[in-house]
């Protein structure tokens, strides 16, 4: 197999004999053999902790759980996440998603007697691979913009009935609605958690709550 992986200032090529059934994060750890100055993050190895998010082939994967025979291809590129500042080689600095999640994150306030909550969807799935905002084109033109990641973790704390602290103004800082609907953010994310789907239903409690205006028609036939 022929592996490419982008390296701080280039690309480095690596010939590598590996089955196909292995992941990428087994094919990873082959090249480190070779290459003990590789940097890569990893914790898991089960899919669980999100640690391994990278670009292969141009599509954010998670490591761990995609192996080799997901390619149909023997050649592969391996690159960092987009939208993230590179740290060394495949590891990218995730703080400053962290230091917008808690600047808006809503403190969760208990209230008593609930047993029986409704759903907050696949909010809670989520586990933090920052796969959804490397493909986010918002990210990119608009620093206010709190991200998919956020936002999906942000309904999981507000739409929880058991939650009396329902913040809502706390989304509009973020400007949610600036997001397009583009929906790259659910197709991206490995656990299901659908951002962009969660994004809309908090747009439309927003509206219910009378904090957002409902999108004119207007806007979309330029009357
Ligand atoms: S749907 Fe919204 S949050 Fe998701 S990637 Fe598109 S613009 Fe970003
Ligand atoms: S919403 Fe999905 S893609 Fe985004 S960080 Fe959470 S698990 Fe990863
Ligand atoms: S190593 Fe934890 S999700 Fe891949």
């Amino acid at each position: 197999m022929i592996v490419k992986i982008k390296r701080q200032t280039d690309y480095a090529s690596y010939n590598v004999d590996i089955p196909k059934n292995f992941t990428v994060l087994e094919l990873l750890h082959k090249i480190k053999e070779q290459d003990p100055t590789l940097s890569y993050r990893h914790m898991c190895r089960a899919g669980i902790c999100g640690t391994c998010g990278i670009k292969a082939n141009g599509k954010g994967i998670l490591a761990c759980k995609t192996k080799l025979d997901y390619f149909d291809t023997d050649e592969i590129l391996l690159e960092p996440l987009d939208n993230f500042e590179p740290i060394k080689d495949l590891v990218v600095n995730h703080q400053k998603a962290f230091d917008k999640y808690k600047s808006l994150r809503v403190d969760f306030v208990y209230k008593d007697n609930i047993f029986n909550f409704k759903s907050v969807e696949n909010s809670k799935n989520c586990i933090a691979c920052f796969l959804c905002n490397s493909v986010c084109p918002v990210i990119t033109v608009d620093k206010d913009f709190a991200t998919p990641f956020v936002f999906a973790r942000s309904y999981g704390i507000l739409e929880d009935d058991r939650n009396q602290n329902k913040d809502y103004k706390k989304l509009l800082e973020g400007v949610i609605n600036h997001c397009t609907h583009c929906k790259n953010c659910t197709y991206a994310c490995p656990s299901y958690v659908m951002p962009e789907y969660l994004i809309k239903k908090l747009e439309d409690k927003l509206i219910d709550v009378g904090l957002l205006q409902k999108p004119s028609t207007d806007m979309f036939f330029g009357f």
